[in-house]
């Protein structure tokens, strides 16, 4: 099979046709593939929710993406790096709620100061919390050396989103420079994988001058590289970004919150054992559009939990929820929203990608490797 990686072209092949049909999907149609989706969920998945608690590093990045609020360019944004201890604080609280699994997000600078200061904190956290928490990172492009030294200070999951798989839409949604090379973010998603990571990576959905055509592609590249974790959104516009322009080329947000959940339907379809999250976007644009992408088939939540003084310096879309609850107050409507899209969170447990799990046995042929599903924090609720 061609890799994917190589070159620029892309996974197409005869199903690129009938992802399309799905996406257009109405009445019966849709309402057959949401039930697929569900019973796949329900079959490889179970109604398991895990929690991942987001927290936002820092919004000092040195891109430029035209979508994004925090670009670099954006003289509004108040920039801000969370210090160690609030950090370390974040993790303890995370632990203590039960959530296990920690994302570190941030904007994409790729100085060495910036590498050092991550794999201190990377170990810092692991002593704090007896290495007791998953961790995943989510910061941009990185040289393959940097990801290596955080890979051995403790993270074992990095989310990196493709954003789009067609390289000329990456082009429009992006200055065309060296710093935003479409060919750099897939040789980085290949040195993630090389590295040992579980790999996530995503799109999102209903960007102007997208078309389903796209949509499709996209679905068929996380296959092709064989994702282990897909984050996918709506698009949601920033006044203060160049892409706002271009907003009367936008889906009205109802149609485009559909289109996202038949993304998810169709992925869980596709890539039945996966971790999908049900992502903040989608309550943005709704407020029950987490629930519903649980209904559609994500498994995965990312509750945020920065200290509530960043929350509004770190806005890369508008109506982003959540801005003034505090982590502890998030935790119990999540649980109640959870329950009533019919699933439940398992505290205390890692949920590492099942697919993840799945290829290590294969390729290793060790039946415990990667299995950490029901890895018990103990050692944390003492901490
Ligand atoms: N709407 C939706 N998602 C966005 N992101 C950045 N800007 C926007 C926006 N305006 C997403 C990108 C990025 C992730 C961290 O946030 O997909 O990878
Ligand atoms: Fe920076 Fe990420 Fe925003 Fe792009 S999407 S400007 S890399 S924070
Ligand atoms: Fe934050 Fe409901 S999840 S207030």
């Amino acid at each position: 099979m061609e890799n994917p990686f190589d070159n620029n072209t892309l996974p197409d092949g005869g199903s690129k046709e009938e992802i399309v049909g799905w996406l257009r999907a109405r009445g019966e149609e849709r309402a057959w593939l949401f039930a697929q989706a569900a019973r796949i969920k329900r079959e490889h998945v179970g109604n398991s929710v895990y929690l991942r608690g987001l927290v936002e590093y820092s919004n000092r990045c040195a891109k430029n993406c035209y979508y994004c609020g925090i670009r670099r360019s954006n003289p509004r944004v108040r920039r801000y790096t969370m210090t160690d201890a609030e950090v370390i604080e974040a993790a303890r609280y995370a632990c203590r709620a039960g959530y296990a699994s920690l994302v570190i997000q941030g904007g994409e600078l790729s100085s060495t100061r910036r590498a050092r200061e991550i794999t201190r904190l990377l170990e810092k956290i692991g002593a704090a919390t007896g290495n007791s928490l998953g961790i995943t990172l989510s910061l941009g492009e990185q040289p393959r050396e940097t990801l290596r030294a955080w890979k051995e200070a403790g993270a074992r999951r990095y989310l990196l989103r493709v954003e789009t798989s067609n390289p000329a839409l990456y082009a429009k949604i992006h200055p065309n420079d060296a710093r935003h090379d479409f060919q750099k973010r897939l040789d980085t998603l290949r040195h993630l994988r090389e590295l040992g990571y579980q790999v996530g990576t995503g799109c999102m959905i209903g960007l102007p001058f997208q078309t389903l055509d796209d949509l499709a592609g996209d679905l068929l590249f996380f296959k092709e590289i064989d994702a282990d974790m897909v984050g996918m959104g709506p698009y949601v516009e920033h006044e203060e970004t160049p892409l706002y322009r271009h907003r009367e080329l936008l889906l009205p947000p109802a149609t485009r919150l559909d289109l996202a959940l038949k993304m998810i339907a169709i992925l869980r379809v596709l890539m039945p054992d996966i971790n999908i999250v049900a992502t903040t976007a989608m309550q943005a644009l709704d407020k029950i559009g987490r629930e519903k992408a649980l209904k559609a088939g994500a498994n995965i939540i990312m509750p945020n939990i920065t200290p509530v003084k960043y929350r509004a310096d770190y806005l890369l879309y508008e109506n982003k929820p959540c801005i003034d609850e505090e982590a502890e107050q998030c935790k119990e409507c999540l649980d109640m929203r959870v329950r009533l899209a019919g699933d439940e969170i398992r505290y205390g447990e890692w949920g590492d990608s099942r697919h993840f799990a799945r290829r290590t046995v294969e390729k290793t042929g060790d039946e415990h490797a990667g299995n950490d599903q029901k890895h018990l924090i103990l050692h944390a609720l003492n901490t």
